[in-house]
Formats: structure tokens, C-alpha cells, sequence
């Protein structure tokens, strides 16, 4: 298995210095959102995090680019990660509501708007702010690498972190049998064939996510929060990954920050190529990784 690869620069770059023996199953890109600021970590403690303010700790990253720029770097990046994608390959953006439409129309541009795999919904739960109107959402775009390949792209509908436990009326109602080990169950008959589903096993997750708090990566109180702004909750990678993924599959996030898909990522089976512009993100990804026994190289790129 080629080993785990971590690029301490732009990830426009970074995918053109891949080896080209290397090809990608999963891409996931969480890239800047357009608020025109400069994002902080808290690397110690009574810091902030986030927007610059009196308080912040060390300055992240640059979220500074005008819309325009920042939607026509991400289709630089995306120009160079569709050629590194292997067949069946998921790309995901994930955005929120500053950027998302321009960004969906360019992604349309690189990859064929027939390729637009469908999207989803993550509400992080940090409830509403503001007296005017307020996103509790942001949007992860999907992509197949091509639109012939829209209906072959990987995404394990069957997984089981791709399921939901039933609503309380629904088990009640529907699933009113009992087998010798108690699990309950309902059977339909399709075309003369009778289907046994057991409440349990859960129903098919939709596009909406709303079961996974942003709280668990964004407070010091949690032993994965690391200080990075904008750090993703591990249980959301878990889910992409095991959904668009196989094990033995190469991930890629070329703008990794604090290296949230690295780690589960490679918790997972998989071998990751990660990159981020940001020198504090690299740091935080290598203490991370070395923190939790993933080994990695920085590929040598003169
Ligand atoms: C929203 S943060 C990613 C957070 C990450 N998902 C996590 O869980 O920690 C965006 C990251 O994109 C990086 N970035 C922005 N532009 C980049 C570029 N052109 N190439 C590589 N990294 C970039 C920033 O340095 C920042 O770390």
C-alpha cells in the first residue's frame, strides 16, 4: 500500500505533485467560505477562535478572497484533482451559504452538470444568530467525475452509517412482528416476493444531516477539538468516508486544515493524501496524526 502523503502547500500544486501512480476514490474539500476575514485558532488557553478578535489565538488561515476568487480558485483545484480521480470516484465540496451557488456552477463547469451527484444538508446545530434571517445549515456538494459515471459513483446507501433509527410511530405501527430473537419486523411483498426489513437495521439516511453536532470538534471540552476554526466533527468525515469509500481506497482532502479526514481517514483503512496552504494547519495535522499512530510522509516535491 503507497503511504500515507501530506503536502505542506497549495492544493492546486499539491495535486499536480502527486506521483501519478496514485489515484483517488474519495476527494473531500473544505475550503474557505468566503467571509472576507482572517480565521484564528485557540492554541491556548482563554483564546479565541475563529474571526479575528482581541482575544484570538494564532492567525489559521486567510478566508479573504472575494467570491469571484475564491469560486475560480476551487476550480483550479478541481480541474487538477478530476484528473487523479479513479473511476466510480465521489468529489465533495463542502460549502456554506456565502459561496455555494457560484461554486456549484463552477464545479458544473469542471465536471458536466449531469456529473452533479446530489448534495447535503449538514445542520451543525449551533442554532440561530442574529436578528435577521439565519443559515443553521451548510451544504456539502456531491460529483461524480463524470456525468456517464453519475449512477456508478460510490456511495453505500446499505451502510449503516447511512442509517437512521425509525420514527417511534413508525416501529409501533409498521413493524409489529417479532422474530425468535426479538428483533422486530415488517414484511412487504414485491411482485409475489415477500421482503423481511427489521426495525433495527433503521431506515435509508436523506440528504438532510442533522444528527451530528459541530460542538463535538469546536470545544476545548472535547478531546477532538483542536483549536483549528472551522474544524469539522469526526463523526461527519466517518460517515463520507465509510459511504464513498472502500477499504484499501485512497481519500484525499487537499485542504485538510486540522487533518479531521486524515485521521479517520486512516482509522478507517484508508490511505490518505493530504494537503493545506496553512503552516499552523500542517502543524496541527502532524501533531494529530502523530498523536494518533498514523504513519506519513511529507513527499519530497523539488
Ligand atoms: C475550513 S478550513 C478546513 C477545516 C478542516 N476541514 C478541519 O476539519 O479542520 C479551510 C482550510 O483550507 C486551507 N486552504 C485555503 N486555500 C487553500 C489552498 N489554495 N490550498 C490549500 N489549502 C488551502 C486553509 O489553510 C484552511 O486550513
Amino acid at each position: 500500500m503507497t503511504e500515507n502523503v501530506l503536502f505542506a502547500m497549495d492544493a492546486r500544486r499539491a495535486s499536480a505533485a502527486l506521483e501519478p501512480t496514485i489515484g483517488l476514490d474519495l476527494v473531500y474539500l473544505d475550503p474557505p467560505y468566503g467571509l472576507g476575514v482572517e480565521m484564528n485558532a485557540r492554541s491556548a488557553k482563554g483564546e479565541a477562535r475563529g474571526r479575528r478578535q482581541t482575544r484570538s489565538g494564532p492567525a489559521a488561515y486567510a478566508d479573504a478572497l472575494p467570491v469571484p476568487d475564491l469560486v475560480a480558485m476551487l476550480g483550479e483545484v478541481a480541474q487538477g484533482v478530476v484528473r487523479r480521480m479513479n473511476p466510480g470516484a465521489l468529489f465533495c465540496l463542502h460549502m456554506d451559504h456565502r459561496a455555494v451557488h457560484e461554486a456549484k456552477i463552477a464545479m458544473d463547469d469542471v465536471f458536466g452538470r449531469g456529473a452533479f451527484a446530489g448534495e447535503i444538508i449538514w445542520a451543525p446545530g449551533n442554532g440561530a444568530r442574529g436578528s435577521g434571517f439565519s443559515f443553521t445549515h451548510q451544504t456539502i456538494l456531491l460529483y461524480a467525475r463524470t456525468p456517464a459515471e453519475r449512477r456508478d459513483v460510490r456511495w453505500r446507501t446499505d451502510h449503516p452509517a447511512l442509517r437512521e433509527p425509525y420514527a417511534k410511530t413508525s416501529t409501533e405501527m409498521h413493524f409489529r412482528h417479532e422474530d425468535e430473537q426479538g428483533r422486530r419486523y415488517r414484511e412487504r411483498t414485491v411482485g409475489g416476493k415477500t421482503y423481511r426489513y427489521y426495525a433495527d437495521v433503521g431506515r435509508r439516511l436523506g440528504s438532510v444531516w442533522s444528527d451530528i453536532p459541530a460542538m463535538v470538534a469546536n470545544t476545548p471540552l472535547m478531546k477532538e477539538g483542536t483549536g483549528y476554526p472551522t474544524q469539522k466533527p469526526e463523526r461527519l468525515l466517518e460517515r463520507i468516508v465509510l459511504a464513498g469509500s472502500d477499504e484499501g481506497g485512497t481519500v484525499a482532502d487537499l485542504m485538510c486544515g486540522s487533518g479531521t479526514t486524515l485521521v479517520v481517514a486512516a482509522r478507517l483503512g484508508r490511505r490518505f493524501v493530504g494537503a493545506d496552504a496553512s503552516p499552523l494547519a500542517i502543524s496541527v495535522t502532524e501533531a494529530r496524526l502523530r498523536r494518533a499512530g498514523v504513519a506519513f510522509c511529507y513527499p519530497d516535491t523539488t
